[in-house]
């Protein structure tokens, strides 16, 4: 059966580590970038405990992400 991964930007702040949360206790792999400008890693941290034999399915990028918007 194919792997269920999903990538969660901002994972690392309010919505999003509870989100991430949510989606490995769900079975997801789930990879979190996060430029950690409103947030610490501790958060994730807080969520892989919580996940508990999920939290291994946690992996995280600190990168910045920027938007381009064409006219
Ligand atoms: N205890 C509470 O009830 C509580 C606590 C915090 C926030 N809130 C509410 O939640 C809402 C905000 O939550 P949120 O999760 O949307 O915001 P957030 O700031 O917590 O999360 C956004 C995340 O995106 C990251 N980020 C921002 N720009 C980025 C970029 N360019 N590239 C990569 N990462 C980037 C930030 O570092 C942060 O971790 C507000 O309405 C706030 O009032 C409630």
């Amino acid at each position: 059966m194919m792997e269920k991964s999903i990538l969660v930007t901002g994972g690392a702040g309010y919505i999003g580590s509870h989100t991430v949360l949510q989606l490995l206790l769900g079975g997801y792999k789930t990879v979190v970038v996060d430029n950690l400008d409103n947030a610490s890693e501790v958060s994730l941290k807080r969520v892989k405990d919580l996940a508990g034999e999920f939290g291994s399915n946690l992996s995280f990028h600190q990168v910045g992400l920027s938007c381009l918007i064409f006219n």
